[in-house]
């Protein structure tokens, strides 16, 4: 079984990724909404839920687990592959590939603020984009927006307008996703950039190092019927629900206590 889990349903854009490439993998997927969002609380706090919430995922049988949120990547990967004897694959921002392949040598990043403090940003940033230009916005308000299920409304599309103007006017030809939840906001996004700007979003790489892991530990659970899919979260499910219903599942999410 592979555990995943975000703040929210952002990592639901992991979860379709992971699915596409391993179609009888059984997954476990835990939505920390009761604590959403993330990227405004301090480290300390997304490291404590994060373990709060490996450690439930490793007791129902998770043997590798995909910390499907750029935010929590930033904060607690170290500490919970620290806490933990199974594998954790975490976020990067896509950095590398719009560095190598901009054109214009401008790129455009969104992600939220514990994303842009954390280390593996900023080695990132060192190691792959010191000869282009970097445009950074915080996309404050994107998450709960999605969280509600408001991804292509008019608001989603004020702020994105805001927060995405300024890299095109500085010549951006790629845009980074540097949060789960902004794939989601692609069709809004693409409503501003047209198609002239190159939409990045790190997912398909992480399926990609997920496979490899399983691959390399033997332990894909391959069913040959049909896959598992466990759906929770720490707070409200209708968002989820909808969302699942929109990719097509008949899974409902199921509330889970992880307060105590
Ligand atoms: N999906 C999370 C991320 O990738 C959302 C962050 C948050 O909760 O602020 O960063």
């Amino acid at each position: 079984m592979v555990g995943m889990f975000d703040s929210g349903v952002g990592g639901l854009s992991v979860w379709r990724e992971v699915v596409a490439l391993l179609p009888g993998q059984n997954i476990m997927y835990v939505s920390d909404n009761a604590y959403c969002p993330y990227g405004s609380r301090p480290a300390e706090e997304v490291i404590e839920r994060t373990k709060k919430i490996s450690e439930y995922l490793i007791r129902q049988s998770c043997s590798l687990i995909v910390v499907a949120c750029n935010t929590a990547t930033a904060a607690a990967i170290d500490a919970l592959r620290a806490a933990f004897p199974v594998p954790f694959v975490g976020m990067e921002p896509a950095v590398k590939p719009a560095a190598l392949h901009s054109r214009t040598g401008v790129v455009g990043i969104l992600a939220t603020r514990g994303t842009f403090k954390g280390r593996l940003y900023q080695e990132t940033l060192h190691r792959f984009a010191s000869q282009i230009r970097v445009v950074e916005q915080t996309g404050d308000g994107l998450v709960e927006l999605v969280e509600q299920g408001l991804a292509d409304s008019p608001q989603a599309l004020r702020l994105l307008r805001q927060y995405i103007a300024p890299m095109i006017e500085a010549g951006a030809d790629h845009l980074v996703l540097g949060c789960t939840h902004y794939p989601f906001l692609i069709p809004a996004i693409q409503k501003i950039t047209g198609p002239r700007v190159a939409i990045l979003n790190p997912a398909p790489a992480v399926a990609k190092r997920v496979q490899f892991l399983l691959n390399e530990a033997h332990s894909s659970h391959m069913s040959t019927v049909s896959a598992h899919y466990k759906f929770f979260a720490s707070g409200a499910v209708a968002t989820m629900n909808m969302m699942l219903q929109d990719m097509g599942l008949a899974a409902k999410a199921k509330q889970l206590n992880l307060f105590s």
